[in-house]
């Protein structure tokens, strides 16, 4: 019996009521009501594996979201092993299989993480695409120096990961210039907790939407928490699905959204 055999149960049983490839037409996304859908934004308050199984087939250019990887078993404190781990991972093998879904063929993925996280992605990944012809994968990670230094013992962090997952049919046309680091040096005074503790840099959410996606692409961001990823959307002119479990977020992102219609800026 392998560690995963217990919700491998009960995610099949899921499966077995949807199977997957094809099986969500547009059209069908209205069992959950949104909690606000204006201008080409929409923000569900609810948990993003109930959302996402509304949601259409192929429907997103991409995906680029900062997941709760900081409580993935506790790894967060240093000291944890990848054995502590195997709750988010199996959590995170069901959300992975329904974003392999929603997602075109030719979407990237952008995943906020820390070092070990990103292991822990590629490896979901490679179960959870099993049944997708995209194969997605980590393929490298993007650096975010916040020049400043954060939380961490002994050494302070610096640092924001970005995983860069993509699939056989991903191209990024011309978007990504040809000489970019994969270091992004930006001041970003993490600790702020402006909107939100694990508050993440509209700017460096810009460059991601940017390099990822087009004007008029859609965007999934399941796990919005304050909205860095939507006010950066809507400044890129980008349509967006987002969804988050506390209404509080959701509440403090549509002021942001807000905000930005009346100013006009980042
Ligand atoms: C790391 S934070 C995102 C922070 C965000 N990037 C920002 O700049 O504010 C992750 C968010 O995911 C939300 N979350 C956790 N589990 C979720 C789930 N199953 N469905 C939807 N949202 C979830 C948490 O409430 C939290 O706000």
């Amino acid at each position: 019996m392998t560690r995963f055999q217990p919700l491998r149960g009960i995610a099949r049983f899921y499966y077995s009521a949807a199977p997957s490839g094809g099986r969500r037409e547009a059209g069908v996304e209205k069992m959950i009501k949104p909690y606000y859908d204006e201008d080409g934004i929409t923000i569900y308050n609810a948990d993003c594996r109930d959302v996402l199984r509304e949601l259409a087939t192929e429907r997103f250019d991409a995906v680029i979201t900062d997941p709760p990887f900081a409580f993935a078993g506790g790894i967060s404190n240093g000291l944890a092993s990848r054995a502590d781990s195997q709750f988010f991972e199996a959590w995170l093998e069901v959300v992975f299989r329904e974003m392999q879904r929603v997602s075109k063929h030719e979407a990237a993925w952008a995943l906020w993480c820390d070092w070990r996280t990103a292991a822990i992605y590629d490896e979901v990944l490679g179960k959870s695409a099993a049944d997708y012809y995209d194969q997605r994968r980590v393929s490298q990670v993007l650096i975010h120096d916040r020049e400043m230094v954060g939380m961490g013992s002994p050494f302070r962090n610096q640092l924001d990961w970005i995983a860069l997952v993509r699939g056989k049919k991903t191209d990024f046309g011309d978007r990504i210039p040809k000489n970019q680091p994969n270091i992004i040096r930006s001041y970003w005074y993490y600790g702020k907790h402006e909107f939100h503790p694990a508050e993440k840099s509209t700017k460096v959410a810009g460059m991601l939407i940017d390099w990822l996606t087009k004007p008029g692409d859609t965007i999934l961001e399941p796990f919005l928490g304050g909205g860095a990823v939507l006010v950066a959307a809507r400044a890129a002119g980008r349509k967006a699905v987002a969804i988050e479990l506390e209404k509080g977020y959701c509440d403090v992102t549509i002021e942001r959204l807000q905000q930005h219609s009346l100013f006009a800026t980042v």
